[in-house]
């Protein structure tokens, strides 16, 4: 079966916030930050089933959920935000992050969009390798936008959309 990508809507409510734990729990300092909004995201998806299938999936190997990933559309045609995204320990390191990216990088080109933005922090260092990896460029903080720095995170990155 390989790896694919599904609806959300396929899998049970508490599903995103468990990939997000475990993909977190290599640092309880990390889960300690990050489980209630999970949460609160895991029951917004699952009330919101449309939404849901509409800017996240869920990546599973031979069936089994291995990934998430999730965008913020509401700023486009302007820009796109790369919301959580995640691999569960087990099938880290082997390129399913980056394939997740992938797809989730041409889901928000199909749309009219103009720039693709995420942020995350100087410890997740697969995370800046996987944004680098794709062809996402660091911001100076000069560039940064209020609503970027308002989210106090370590590094930001910006990708063009070429118009097709
Ligand atoms: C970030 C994450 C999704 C990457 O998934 P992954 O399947 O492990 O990543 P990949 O195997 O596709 O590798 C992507 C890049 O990261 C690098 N990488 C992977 N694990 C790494 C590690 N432990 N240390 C350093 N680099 C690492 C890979 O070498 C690759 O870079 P390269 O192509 O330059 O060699 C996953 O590690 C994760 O869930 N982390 C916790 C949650 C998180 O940080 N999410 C992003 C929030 S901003």
């Amino acid at each position: 079966m390989g790896v694919k990508f599904n609806k959300t809507s396929d899998f049970e409510r508490g599903t995103i916030f468990n990939l997000l734990y475990k993909a977190y729990s290599f640092d309880e300092k990390w889960v300690q930050w990050g489980k209630e909004k999970w949460r609160e995201d895991d029951d917004f998806f699952f009330d919101n089933l449309q939404i849901a299938d509409k800017y996240s999936f869920i990546t599973t190997l031979n069936g089994e959920a291995i990934g998430f990933a999730v965008y913020d559309p509401r700023n486009m045609p302007e820009y796109a935000i790369i919301g959580d995204n995640c691999i569960v320990p087990e099938h880290k390191g082997k390129g399913y992050g980056i394939l997740q990216l992938h797809e989730l990088i041409n889901r928000i080109e199909l749309n009219d969009v103009r720039k693709i933005f995420v942020s995350t922090n100087f410890d997740l260092i697969a995370a800046q390798r996987m944004y680098e990896r794709a062809g996402f460029i660091k911001l100076d903080s000069s560039e940064l936008e209020p609503w970027q720095v308002e989210k106090r995170c370590d590094v930001y990155y910006c990708m063009t959309v070429c118009a097709k």
